[in-house]
């Protein structure tokens, strides 16, 4: 069995679901079920004896040691983390606290549990540590996209705790030995993606008939990847990848906000048109800035596809038209989420949740 951190967040949730739809290995679930965490993502698993759900905190070392003794996990896959930059603007200290601190408790509950494992066993775990490609900062126009090789240059709280994170990771490695696995992955975007980010927020506000806040001129360029691509990428780093590397994982698909915007719009006008006929466009309103904007995000995904041959299956043009199309076919899922009342979900759903 494997133990997922993090498993009721947007990517985990995915990849958990995609997990179990794919073999018959079990799945330890550990999520602190924070403002991000909602269980109702996993609703399809609810019930599934192959997942085990468990609240709770990656820094409570107590926890994920009994959880390691008992289940006895082949690998850890470690997505729990604060993952939103202008919540780390306006707070640091949860990311702080859960992306560097309990990174650390979860590498030391890791290590203590690997030294206790037989030599096959401890040749074949794997800790995977989810990260992103926020820690290399921000790239000229002409520069050339991320590699694993380019320096780290965190720019914002949130980055800045990831990075802090992954030179823990390495150092686990380095100084004890810990069979570590890093990828770095550029935007995500797909199913069950909280409406504070990006995409989902301008789906949910357009239809809404809210404004859609651009920060500044728009022209910030991000590479985005569909989840399931990235869950692919996960699996095969954990199958194949070699313990200490390091995989940048991207869309080869950079574009500024402000066309991911009016493809949005070009979308809803086509699925869901306004009652009064006019664009979604309309809508776009340019907003003050985030400070510290990163400029340019931008990926070389080389390293992962000629060394493990993985490459993403989903274009920009088909990923998008699912999760618009997954928008407008959750509209429950939306509500809970805005109104607060997924917090609530299991207890109202499941008389034994
Ligand atoms: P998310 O915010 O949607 O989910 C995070 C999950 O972690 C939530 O379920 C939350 O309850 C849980 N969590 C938070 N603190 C915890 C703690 N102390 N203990 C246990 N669980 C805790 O995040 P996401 O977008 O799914 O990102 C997952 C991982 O992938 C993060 O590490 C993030 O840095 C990384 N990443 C995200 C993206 C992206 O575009 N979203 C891109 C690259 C990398
Ligand atoms: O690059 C990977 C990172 O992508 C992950 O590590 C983070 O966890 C994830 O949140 C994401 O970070 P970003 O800051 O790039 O994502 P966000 O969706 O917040 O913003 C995407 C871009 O859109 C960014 O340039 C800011 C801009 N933006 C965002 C919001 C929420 C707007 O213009 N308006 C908005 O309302």
């Amino acid at each position: 069995m494997i133990l997922v951190t993090g498993g009721a967040g947007f990517i985990g949730a995915n990849f958990v679901l995609d997990w179990l739809a794919r073999n018959d290995e079990a799945v330890v679930n550990l999520d602190k079920l924070t403002y991000a965490g909602n269980r109702e993502n996993l609703a399809a698993v609810m019930d599934d004896p192959r997942h085990v759900f468990v609240q709770g905190d990656i820094g409570d070392g107590d926890l994920v040691s009994r959880l390691l003794a008992q289940h006895r996990p082949r690998a850890i896959i470690h997505f729990a983390a604060e993952s939103h930059v202008d919540r780390s603007i306006h707070g640091a200290e949860a990311f702080i606290q859960t992306n560097v601190v309990g990174t650390f408790r979860l590498l030391e509950a890791a290590r203590a549990y690997w030294v206790g494992l037989d030599a096959a066993e401890q040749a074949a775990f794997r800790f995977l540590h989810v990260s992103t490609d926020e820690v290399y900062g921000s790239l000229a126009p002409d520069e050339p996209a991320f590699a694993e090789t380019r320096r780290y240059e965190p720019n914002s709280p949130y980055s800045a705790s990831k990075a802090a994170s992954d030179h823990l990771v390495r150092a686990w490695h380095h100084t004890y030995g810990l069979p570590v696995l890093t990828t770095n992955c550029s935007n995500n975007y797909g199913p069950f993606h909280f409406p504070e980010k990006l995409i989902p927020l301008m789906i949910v506000n357009a239809l809404a008939g809210k404004p859609l806040p651009v920060y500044g001129d728009g022209l910030q360029v991000r590479d985005w990847l569909y989840v399931s691509d990235h869950c692919s990428a996960i699996r095969r780093v954990l199958e194949a990848g070699v313990p200490g590397e390091v995989y940048n994982v991207g869309g080869w698909n950079e574009r500024p906000n402000i066309d991911i915007v009016h493809t949005i719009c070009a979308l809803l006008d086509e699925l869901q048109p306004r009652p009064d006929g006019r664009s979604y466009r309309e809508q776009i309103t340019h907003v003050k800035d985030r400070p510290g904007h990163d400029r340019r995000y931008a990926i070389d995904a080389r390293k992962i596809e000629r060394e493990l041959g993985w490459r993403p299956a989903e274009t920009f043009e088909t990923g998008i038209r699912k999760t618009v199309r997954w928008y407008l076919d959750h509209p429950e899922w939306v509500a809970r989420v805005q109104s607060g009342a997924y917090r609530e979900w299991v207890r109202t759903q499941y008389a034994h949740g």
